[in-house]
């Protein structure tokens, strides 16, 4: 972690940076995220990551803090001398004594912080296909919000961890996949790629949102409707994107292998746009 955060209003020493134990976010996980890349010393897609935030504080009737947010991430990374890596923001909705509900006069509490992250062997990365899990999806029904509440998300993880797999994918009852604990999830299929269409079930990734663009430019046929567990297991190959898993392929879904296990041409060239499109951004 760098050295020096954003904390309400000022940047302080991180070993010194201090949050109110009655801010709600501690005591609720109440509030809002954003992790952004810093590619080059630049916020890769910087306004769509500050509208998203909007977005969730709006659903979470959290008032948007009156500051220059693409600013601040800038800064808090520049400051942490960060080129290459993220920069995270929290807004929670303030300090309150402990209530369920919550006061409407409260002043959301903003964190900033930021760390490098060598981006070159995830975007290498990409020859080879990890292995993903499979978990019941026991979330709420308001995973377009980019909240801080993330239990179900952290125990998926761990599962995958402890698994030996890269990520865990959520599948409901009804046996489709949503997404991951921390990625959005693809297939692919003949030249085809499916995903999750941006609903109340799934976080409608930015690099979601980034490649559709890169794929329909590129003449690449994206489906974005729910698929099955059942229709992975067959599918030529997977992947999982996200802020920093960028495009990252999956060769197995438990204990199945995708295909004969190497990353399928498609999921190839997807993952070769992602690239160039960051590399671009960052000259
Ligand atoms: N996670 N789905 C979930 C549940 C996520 O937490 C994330 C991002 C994504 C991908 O979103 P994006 O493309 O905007 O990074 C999908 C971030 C990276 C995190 O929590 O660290």
């Amino acid at each position: 972690m760098g050295k020096t955060a954003y904390v309400n209003g000022q940047f302080v020493d991180m070993q010194a940076a201090q949050v109110n134990i009655e801010d709600r976010g501690y005591q609720f996980a109440d509030g809002a995220y954003e992790v952004c890349t810093v590619a080059n010393g630049r916020l890769l897609d910087g306004d769509p990551h500050v509208r998203r935030l909007h977005r969730s504080l709006a659903e979470l009737k959290i008032p948007a803090p009156d500051l220059d947010i693409r600013e601040l991430l800038l800064e808090t990374a520049q400051r942490n001398q960060v080129d290459w890596g993220i920069v995270y923001i929290q807004v929670t909705r303030g300090v309150a004594p402990r209530n369920h509900a919550f006061p409407d006069t409260l002043t959301p509490a903003v964190v900033i912080t930021s760390r490098p992250l060598d981006y070159q062997p995830v975007l290498a990365g990409a020859s080879q296909g990890k292995k993903v899990i499979t978990t019941p999806e026991i979330r709420w029904r308001r995973c377009d919000i980019k909240s801080i509440s993330l239990l179900p998300n952290i125990l998926a993880k761990q599962q995958a961890r402890e698994a030996g797999a890269f990520e865990a994918w959520f599948v409901t009852d009804e046996g489709e996949v949503t997404e991951g604990s921390s990625t959005n999830a693809w297939i692919s299929n003949a030249g085809t790629v499916v995903t999750h269409p941006a609903s109340h079930a799934i976080l409608n990734g930015i690099v979601r949102q980034t490649l559709i663009e890169l794929m329909e430019n590129a003449g690449i046929r994206v489906e974005q409707r729910p698929f099955t567990l059942e229709e992975a297991k067959w599918a030529d190959g997977a992947f999982v994107t996200s802020t920093t898993a960028c495009v990252t392929p999956v060769s197995h879904i438990d204990d199945t292998t995708l295909g004969d296990g190497s990353v399928d041409t498609t999921v190839q060239h997807i993952a070769s746009l992602y690239r160039d499109y960051i590399y671009a951004a960052a000259e």
